[in-house]
């Protein structure tokens, strides 16, 4: 056998391996899988907290920790793919549910506390002078987007291989028959030509740039200032409307990617953290693009959704982004998601193993190649093996990892939690060194 050969038969004999483990120590997870099978397709609700051979079921959670049904206790370095920004537990979110409860539910009307977190929202992201809420991000862009044809009245939509926008719109070589019937039109992300030639050509029929200034679920993969800078040029000029889909990003700079990049959308679309820890969604733009939904003025666009002002989630929301998740707070969060990167990416200088963090702030993911990552198709295409194995590895030193390599960190991580983490990452390395070369 070639040493290469040799070294990967090693990673699939380690990953059987891990696996036996990992089902011998998790017998409840294991039971509770096969139980949820019969009723829910594939056992759970939520096709990213899959992962073979089962995933472990979560029992509670408080601080930056969770403890699994089994009464293991982790990291919790997936943070509900950066939804779980205040950790498990927030006292101030708490109280504010609470006492939007005790103040009574489903009021069917209008509420003052949708009116503040508007205008709270508004002032941190100026490009959304008007906003509808939502119960989702998934719902945000596609609001966002229907929005954006409306006043077009142009049909196409670009979108970019490796983006996100939500269960409705996943999008590949092959478009799924599960999302909505829109014409994509697709480019490569950070490619500031090859977009630029799209957007002419399609120039009378696209109606909105959909894009993440970072693309998160794709691999954490930033987006070039002289990309993002050329599709706010081109869609000007063309007078396509350019959508910043922030539901991921926004966490990464008190006014969102567009306030860190000094670029202002016609349309940002928000979600997850925002709902302080509630079903969230929200999009909103320029008053001019926002009046389509105002029927005062003429507008013939009927937004509707029975929980999109509820309560809980507006002041929750409200809550956590102006007292939790203060312009400080987030500044101190992303330094330290920075410096965990840094050290993520020393170690695979170090072992001279091809292994890097990709990412900004306190939203990354792990990637097993050196060069550089500035679209997903850079990505090696590393065999599943090696994911797995590092997933289920670190699960077994106490740290909660995403089987694609995802990291959100959480308000309540102290640097001492992630100096045990990129322990765990150096013991690993240096454990499969050779393989991971060959
Ligand atoms: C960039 C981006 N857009 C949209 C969505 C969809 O949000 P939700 O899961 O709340 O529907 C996500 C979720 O991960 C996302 O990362």
């Amino acid at each position: 056998m070639n040493t290469a050969l040799k070294e990967r038969s090693e990673l699939d004999e380690a990953l059987a391996g891990a696996e036996s483990r990992f089902a011998a120590a998790n017998p409840k997870s294991r039971a509770r899988h096969e139980r949820a099978a019969a009723v829910l397709p594939a056992g759970h609700s939520r096709q990213t907290l899959y992962f073979a051979p089962f995933p472990l079921a979560i029992a509670t959670g408080k601080g930056c920790r969770i403890t699994d049904i089994d009464a293991h206790e982790y990291l919790n370095l997936v943070g509900d793919y950066a939804a779980g920004l205040f950790g498990q537990q927030c006292e101030p979110l708490q109280r504010a549910a609470l006492e939007a409860m005790q103040a009574g539910i489903s009021l069917s009307g209008p509420n003052t506390r949708e009116v503040e977190f508007a205008e709270y929202i508004s002032k941190r992201i100026p490009s959304m002078e008007q906003l509808r809420f939502c119960n989702s991000g998934s719902e945000a862009c596609l609001f966002a987007t229907l929005v954006a044809r409306h006043a077009t009245r142009r049909p196409k939509v670009l979108v970019f291989n490796g983006c996100y926008h939500g269960g409705f719109m996943i999008y590949g070589a092959v478009d799924p028959a599960l999302s909505v019937p829109f014409a994509l039109v697709k480019a490569d992300y950070n490619d500031v030509e090859g977009t630029r030639a799209i957007l002419r050509a399609n120039a009378n029929d696209i109606a909105a740039v959909l894009v993440e200034p970072v693309m998160g679920s794709g691999g954490a993969i930033p987006g070039t200032p002289e990309f993002l800078n050329m599709l706010r040029e081109e869609t000007r000029k063309l007078g396509v409307v350019l959508i910043f889909d922030e539901v991921m990003t926004s966490r990464l700079g008190p006014g969102g990617v567009q306030g860190l990049r000094g670029i202002r959308p016609d349309m940002t679309t928000l979600g997850k953290f925002w709902g302080g820890g509630f079903a969230f969604g929200a999009f909103g733009g320029s008053r001019e693009l926002m009046r389509h939904l105002d029927v005062r003025s003429g507008g013939t666009l009927s937004q509707a959704g029975t929980f999109n002002n509820n309560v809980i989630t507006m002041s929750a929301g409200l809550v956590g982004a102006r007292d939790v998740y203060s312009p400080d707070a987030c500044v101190r969060l992303n330094a330290l998601g920075d410096q965990l990167r840094e050290q993520l990416n020393e170690l695979g200088r170090a072992l001279k193993v091809g292994f890097q963090a990709t990412g900004i702030g306190g939203v990354m993911n792990t990637q097993w190649s050196s060069g550089p990552i500035t679209e997903p198709s850079a990505v090696l295409p590393v065999s599943a093996t090696v994911r797995r194995l590092f997933q289920l590895e670190m699960i077994e030193r106490g740290y909660y990892v995403a089987q694609r390599g995802m990291i959100n960190l959480s308000l309540p991580m102290q640097e001492s939690d992630l100096a045990g983490f990129v322990g765990a990452v150096r013991d690993f390395l240096m454990r499969y060194a050779a393989s991971l070369r060959a």
